[in-house]
């Protein structure tokens, strides 16, 4: 019996020997095959989430990357389009160059000039290895759907594609990452990240007239359709100087710091689709480099942060204000359940005070807020505000005067008093959320 088994065992073995061999042999002839492949996908799939390719070329509640996601802008309406492998609607039949082109100088196919919309102008300077593992990922990380591509509305001039030729000649600059003299790698990788694949300063750098980066402004805040991208550069009152590490790190990971702010509407798209997923020596690289970029004030003379409702009236403290007073009777049937009455916060519900949603210099934040609601998922934790804009589902809809009242009583009371808007001003919003 022993024998018999040991036998057996020996005849497996051979048999194993030799075939294993044979396929060794077999395999080495080759060309790379699968398990490499694996690895690079793999990469290509980690930096399209440092570049969030999914964040704009997914519409709400659409396949990934299958595009149809719209972008307003100034200039009319731009949806993204198909990235996935398929076939006749996506780019699966994108040669490798093809792609380079279209993701680092804005060539599409047959030439057609993409809108800056694409922020290909960040990605110019992606570096060729991470071009290759990005090609990989495109090419069989992602399923294939077939979907077409919706046009947009963009409006004279800028519907002639061929003037991108020479907006690119202003704005485009195709050299490669290189580090800097002197420069950390930390930091070297902290500005790779943030300048180029996470294209941080295409929403929080000013645009020009001709919507270019506005230069030597990198980073010192911009208007976002109905939002605002604050200034994150190292100014210690219009920037994020007195922000933490922890602070920062929090952010990008939960998309909420606690005393400083939380990402809504685009920042909570960056947090959910990109930073949150992004190892820890990455996000330390960010931090890093954002410690480093210059500093760039602006008019403000007090940080957005340290308001602490000083204007916070006794009789709110009582919940006796004004009765008159319609912004105070639409926070306290609106918001005050989760935000509380003296809008100190609890839990998962931010304060109101100490919030750079309500201490800021425009109300961008805190209105386009109201009417869109917050929704954000990091890990098992999903973050929720109802919307009480149009799209309300959940809760009355508030109009654009409500919004305005409630906006200057949360301002004067808890924020920044200076600031006072209209209902024009909401309506103004409500416009530039809609494509
Ligand atoms: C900020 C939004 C945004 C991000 C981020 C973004 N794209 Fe795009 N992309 C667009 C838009 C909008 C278009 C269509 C532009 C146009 O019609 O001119 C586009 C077009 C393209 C095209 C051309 C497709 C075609 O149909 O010819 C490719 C390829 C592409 N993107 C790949 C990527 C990849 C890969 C990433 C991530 C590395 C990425 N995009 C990230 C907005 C974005
Ligand atoms: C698609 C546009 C967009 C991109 C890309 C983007 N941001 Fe933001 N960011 C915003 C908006 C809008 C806000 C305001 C969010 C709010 O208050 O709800 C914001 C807020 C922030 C804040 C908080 C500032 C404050 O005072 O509240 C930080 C920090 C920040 N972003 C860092 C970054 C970094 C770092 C990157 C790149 C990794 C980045 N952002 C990419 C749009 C963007
Ligand atoms: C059901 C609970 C709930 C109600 C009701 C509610 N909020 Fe919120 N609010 C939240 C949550 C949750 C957040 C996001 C917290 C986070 O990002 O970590 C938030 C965030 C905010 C922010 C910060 C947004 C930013 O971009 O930084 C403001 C300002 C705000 N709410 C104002 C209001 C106002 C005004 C009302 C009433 C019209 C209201 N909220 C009603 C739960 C609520």
């Amino acid at each position: 019996m022993m024998r018999k088994i040991s036998n057996s065992c020996a005849t497996t073995v051979a048999v194993c020997l030799v075939a294993c061999s044979a396929l060794t042999a077999l395999v080495s002839l080759l060309p790379k095959a699968h398990a490499a492949d694996g690895t690079l996908v793999e990469k290509g799939r980690y930096i399209a989430t440092a570049a969030d390719c999914l964040a704009c070329h997914t519409a709400p509640g659409g396949k990934p990357f299958a595009g149809g996601y719209p972008i307003i802008t100034p200039v009319g309406t731009i949806y993204s389009t198909n990235i996935t492998p398929a076939p006749k609607t996506g780019i699966g039949d994108y040669t490798k160059a093809e792609f380079f082109n279209a993701v680092r100088l804005g060539i599409g196919h047959n030439g057609k000039r993409l809108y800056p919309a694409m922020p290909y102008t960040s990605y110019a300077a992606v570096t060729d290895d991470d071009m290759e593992a990005l090609y990989a990922f495109f090419r069989s990380g992602v399923a294939p759907v077939e979907q077409e591509n919706r046009s947009g509305n963009v409006r004279f001039p800028f519907s002639i594609r061929s003037g991108m030729m020479l907006w690119n000649w202003l704005y485009l600059d195709t050299r490669t990452f290189q580090p800097r003299p002197g420069e950390t790698p930390q930091i070297a990788r902290g500005r790779y990240l943030v300048d180029h694949l996470e294209h941080c300063g295409t929403c929080h750098t000013p645009r020009t007239l001709f919507m270019g980066p506005a230069s030597g402004r990198s980073l010192s805040g911009s208007v976002v359709g109905a939002w605002y991208a604050p200034n994150i550069t190292t100014d210690k009152i219009a920037g994020i100087a007195e922000w933490t590490d922890s602070d920062l790190r929090n952010y990008l990971k939960s998309g909420h710091a606690l005393n400083k702010g939380q990402a809504a509407g685009p920042m909570a798209e960056v947090v959910t689709n990109s930073t949150q997923l992004l190892t820890s020596d990455d996000i330390d690289a960010i931090i890093a480099y954002l410690r480093d970029v210059p500093a760039i004030a602006s008019s403000e003379k007090r940080s957005r942060t340290s308001y602490e409702g000083a204007g916070r009236p006794e009789e709110v403290a009582r919940g006796q204000i004004n009765p008159e007073d319609r912004g105070w009777k639409i926070f306290s049937g609106s918001c005050a359940s989760c935000h509380q009455a003296q809008g100190q916060g609890v839990n998962a519900y931010p304060s109101l005070t100490h919030n750079s949603a309500t201490g800021s210099s425009n109300a961008r934040n805190l209105v386009a807020t109201i009417l869109t609601g917050v929704e954000r998922q990091t890990g098992e934790t999903a973050v929720f505000m109802p919307a009480f804009g149009s799209g309300a589902l959940w809760v009355n809809r508030l109009s654009d005067q409500d919004i305005a009242d409630v906006s200057n009583f949360i301002l004067k009371t808890f924020g920044n008093p200076s600031v006072q808007i209209d209902a024009r001003y909401v309506a103004k919003r409500r416009t530039e959320l809609t494509p």
